[in-house]
């Protein structure tokens, strides 16, 4: 009886394992998708920039599939702006500033 229920806890421990990561890795595309549209719509990054994965071939600004930048470079660029381009602290959130910069990120790994 006790063996039973020994072995049940362990069943649902690792249920609950497989289905935390599940969720961790919906997270993670739901991220991606969000970040790819704004780099297409709101943010228009792909009026200046050139990468692939959102299919934008602009060469206003250098091409992101080239200079492969890391993600706190990134993040530094849209929040401040640099050169031409402009800052986006205030134009979007803090929520589309970092899903915008995992997409880049991520797009260009
Ligand atoms: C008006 C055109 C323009 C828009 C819109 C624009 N950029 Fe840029 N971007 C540039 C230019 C120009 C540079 C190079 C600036 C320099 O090095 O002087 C640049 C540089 C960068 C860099 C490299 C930064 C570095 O440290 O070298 C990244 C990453 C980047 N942009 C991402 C984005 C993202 C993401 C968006 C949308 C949220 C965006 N850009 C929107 C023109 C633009």
């Amino acid at each position: 009886m006790k063996k039973k229920l020994i072995f049940t806890f362990y069943i649902n421990i690792i249920f609950l394992i497989i289905l935390s990561l599940n969720t961790q890795k919906l997270k993670a595309d739901e991220i991606f998708e969000n970040g790819r549209k704004i780099f297409l719509d709101k943010g228009t990054c792909a009026s200046c920039h050139t990468l692939s994965n959102a299919g934008s071939q602009a060469n206003i600004g250098p091409n992101l599939d080239e200079i492969r930048p890391d993600l706190n470079r990134i993040i530094m660029a849209v929040k401040n702006g640099i050169g031409v381009m402009p800052a986006y602290d205030g134009i979007l959130s803090e929520k589309e500033i970092n899903a915008v910069s995992h997409y880049v990120y991520k797009a260009t790994e």
